[in-house]
């Protein structure tokens, strides 16, 4: 089996992050969602692995590599325009060639893995068998009928009455049998190949169509708050190791990482938290719930419940929380002026300041 991961799309949910940066490289507890989803890959034993790609190869390529580090073989293919998730099955063809494959979606978290439900569709080999889990609101989501068998009926985008309240979880388990529903289908009212639409195209066709339903924690990380919600969960299991430098003015509470190379002077930590190297922390209170990445500078500030990403500074600023901070960003006081504030903000940016 071969695995096909979509890391291209617009990402217009998650600005301005998207504008500077692929989402699917948004660090959850650390670590790039991508190199979440290829773990995820790798544990079911899937070693070849295509990733659909927009103009955003580099920066992708420069985390991942080969993906030798991570014990894989990453073949990029590249996606001029994002023409839907069909769309990136049809330009992955060369690559699968006639084997099964699993299609990944790249914001997509599955903590609990996918091993039994991979298990479940190598022994049956039905034509496509989808990954679904129940939520509360099907409205925002693909949602799947079934029969009393598993067997998929229908499948609907965004229903506004739904029939059922299992969504499609991102993840998908596909014989070559989709290669025909691919070339079968037409663009959808947003222009859009939609795999919906392929796999609707198999169930009218009669072929063996399967969902399973899948219990574990599943996040699309498409919005800020499914960013900081995710990272909150997988905070949740941080195993507490202090490696950097901690001084013996500062005190870190429950389970914190604080990594080789970075340094707290004069502050207090409570976990969950990671705080990632090159990072300094000097007089501050970082509450839990937090992750700051590499080479940060955080001084004279209290901050919970949000991730600060590489190379962002951020002075003297009292209760900031379930905040997202990009790279190399500033959150500073206004020079010489306690009264104004001061704001480089840019496009579809969001600030909430305290009235
Ligand atoms: P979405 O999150 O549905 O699409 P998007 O990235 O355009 O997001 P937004 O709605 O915020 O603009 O896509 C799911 C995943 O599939 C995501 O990792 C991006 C990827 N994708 C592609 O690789 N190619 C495509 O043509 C599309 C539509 C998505």
């Amino acid at each position: 089996m071969k695995a096909l991961v979509l890391s291209g799309g617009s990402g217009t949910r998650l600005r301005p992050f998207s504008y500077s940066m692929p989402k699917q490289l948004i660090p959850i507890a650390n670590k790039p969602v991508l190199q979440h989803v290829l773990e995820n890959i790798s544990d079911l034993g899937v070693t070849e692995i295509g990733i659909i790609v927009g103009d955003r190869l580099p920066q992708i390529s420069a985390v991942l590599g080969d993906g030798s580090e991570l014990g894989v073989k990453i073949t990029y293919i590249p996606q001029e325009k994002p023409l839907g998730l069909a769309h990136c099955v049809s330009l992955a063809r060369p690559f699968l060639g006639n084997d099964d494959f699993v299609m990944y979606l790249g914001d997509n978290m599955l903590t609990g893995g996918v091993q039994r439900i991979a298990e479940e569709f190598a022994a049956g080999r039905p034509a496509a068998q989808i990954v679904v889990q129940k939520v509360a609101d099907p409205c925002a989501f693909g949602v799947a009928e079934l029969d009393a068998e598993g067997r998929v009926e229908r499948l609907v985008e965004k229903p506004k009455e739904p029939r059922s309240d299992l969504a499609l979880a991102g993840v998908y388990f596909f014989t070559p049998a989709i290669h025909a529903a691919v070339d079968a289908i037409e663009p959808s009212a947003r222009g859009e190949l939609e795999i919906t639409d392929a796999i609707q195209w198999l169930v009218t066709e009669g072929a063996d169509v399967r969902a399973s339903e899948y219990d574990g924690y599943w996040k699309d990380t498409g919005r800020v708050e499914d960013v900081l919600e995710c990272n909150r969960t997988l905070l949740d299991d941080l195993k507490p190791h202090a490696a950097g430098q901690v001084d013996e003015n500062s005190t870190l509470v429950g389970p914190v990482v604080v990594e080789e190379g970075a340094r707290v002077v004069r502050s207090r930590i409570v976990g969950p938290a990671v705080i990632a190297t090159g990072t300094v922390i000097t007089d501050s209170y970082i509450g839990p719930y937090t992750s700051i990445g590499k080479d940060c500078v955080l001084s004279d500030t209290h901050i919970e419940q949000s991730i600060v990403l590489d190379g962002a500074t951020v002075s003297e600023v009292r209760g900031l929380h379930h905040s997202l901070i990009g790279r190399s960003a500033a959150v500073v006081p206004a020079e010489n002026d306690t009264v104004h504030h001061r704001l480089v903000v840019g496009d579809h940016t969001r600030v909430e300041v305290a009235a």
